[in-house]
């Protein structure tokens, strides 16, 4: 009776399986403006391969303004309260696959664990990364403005170049074009087995982006018609090869707070001994902003992270047989990816020239972290340090 106004006519029509499309668009921020093009796009794509979509909204925190505010309370329990929204849709309306699009920080995770806790076909698709700023002949990221706060401080730029930088920084839809949080998660999605290989480094605004739904879409359809649930994918040899990318883009720390999450929903045993055994032997191959110098459009023009992990499958350093949403297994994927960079960049680096030996987060554990912290330990050439702790209970403080 409902659905009849919404175009479901025929007695075949309701045969197709449901599909939830979550829409996160917000005109909040660059991160998840660029979604309801991709979600117009995924909708007549998932009815031309016999489903029928249904989408839904979810709320987000972007976390590049509300940084340093009290606001930023709200961004990690936004991870929890998408995943909420995604299970109580997907199960109020009785969806039979989830197409997740996600696009700042905490809506890559929240969309992972809404998968994991599911346990339905699903496919995850980023929104990707924004462009990046120019000025005066230099790249611009999200972070320059900030930098150039400190600048102008010191007295180190004039009034014209922070004003340039501060408006220049952010010119397209898109997610902070780096390895910071929301690039590590997207380009994770690859390793884990959630995302079209390929697919998260291509820029927001690009049109291979949009073509990039359409074999989204057929891969669910795939999954739905051979039962292949998001834990047939998600296990903790894939959070492994996902760990791995992490440490071989030289991704963000905020890692250390999802992938354990995402290990939960999908009810894997997931604990530090793993991080560190996958951090010694995986080395960091990327030099990416904000540690290193490419932003996340060279990143994917060198090859991104499909590249990156045909390097770490021909190293011995992914875990093979772990399924994937083009429903086969990685290293079938991989096998025919190159197991060297190109030539002719130096975004990523070849495994025998790597920018650390080993991954760059650590776990700590001491008298000023009992129950331990993670900390990003490469280029630490001085591994003991002996001072005064000065503790501060607030940002403000
Ligand atoms: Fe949204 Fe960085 S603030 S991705």
């Amino acid at each position: 009776m409902m659905y009849h106004p919404l175009g479901l006519k025929s007695r075949s029509d309701f045969k197709k399986p449901i599909v939830a499309v979550s829409d996160g668009y917000s005109n909040v921020s660059p991160c998840n403006f660029g979604l309801r093009v991709l979600v117009n796009r995924a909708m007549p794509a998932l009815r031309k391969h016999g489903a029928t979509p249904v989408v839904f909204g979810y709320p987000l925190v972007t976390d590049g303004e509300a940084m340093g505010t009290p606001r930023m309370r709200n961004s990690l329990v936004s991870r929890e309260v998408i995943t909420d929204a995604a299970e109580v849709f997907c199960e109020g309306h009785a969806a039979d696959a989830l197409f997740g699009l996600g696009g700042c920080d905490k809506t890559q995770p929240a969309m992972l664990m809404a998968m994991a806790r599911m346990n339905i076909p699903s496919v995850y698709v980023y929104g990707g990364p924004i462009l990046p700023g120019r000025w005066k002949g230099k790249n611009l990221t999200v972070v320059s403005p900030f930098e150039a706060v400190g600048a102008r401080s010191a007295g180190r730029i004039s009034r014209k170049d922070f004003d340039g930088i501060e408006r220049n920084a952010c010119p397209s839809a898109g997610a902070c074009g780096a390895q910071y949080t929301a690039n590590t998660m997207g380009t994770g999605g690859e390793a884990v087995g959630m995302s079209m290989l390929g697919s998260s480094q291509i820029p927001a605004p690009w049109k291979e982006k949009l073509l990039s739904i359409d074999d989204a879409a057929a891969a669910l359809y795939e999954l739905i018609r051979r039962n292949i649930c998001a834990r047939d994918i998600i296990t903790r040899e894939s959070l492994e090869n996902m760990l791995a990318l992490v440490f071989a883009t030289g991704g963000s720390t905020n890692a250390f707070l999802h992938i354990p999450a995402i290990a939960r929903e999908a009810n894997i045993k997931w604990n530090e001994n793993i991080c560190e055994r996958v951090r010694r032997r995986t080395p960091v191959l990327c030099d990416l902003r904000p540690s290193g110098k490419y932003v996340a459009s060279e990143f994917h023009m060198a090859g991104g992270a499909l590249q990156v992990l045909g390097i770490l499958y021909h190293a011995g350093l992914i875990h093979g047989e772990c399924m994937t949403v083009h429903a086969k297994p990685i290293g079938e994927m991989l096998k025919d990816v190159s197991g060297e960079p190109r030539s002719d960049q130096d975004v990523i680096r070849p495994i025998t020239r790597p920018i650390y030996s080993q991954g760059h987060i650590s776990y700590l554990r001491g008298n000023l972290a009992k129950k331990g912290c993670v900390a990003k330990t490469s280029g630490i050439k001085e591994p003991v340090f002996t001072g005064r702790a000065r503790v501060f209970n607030s940002e403000q403080a």
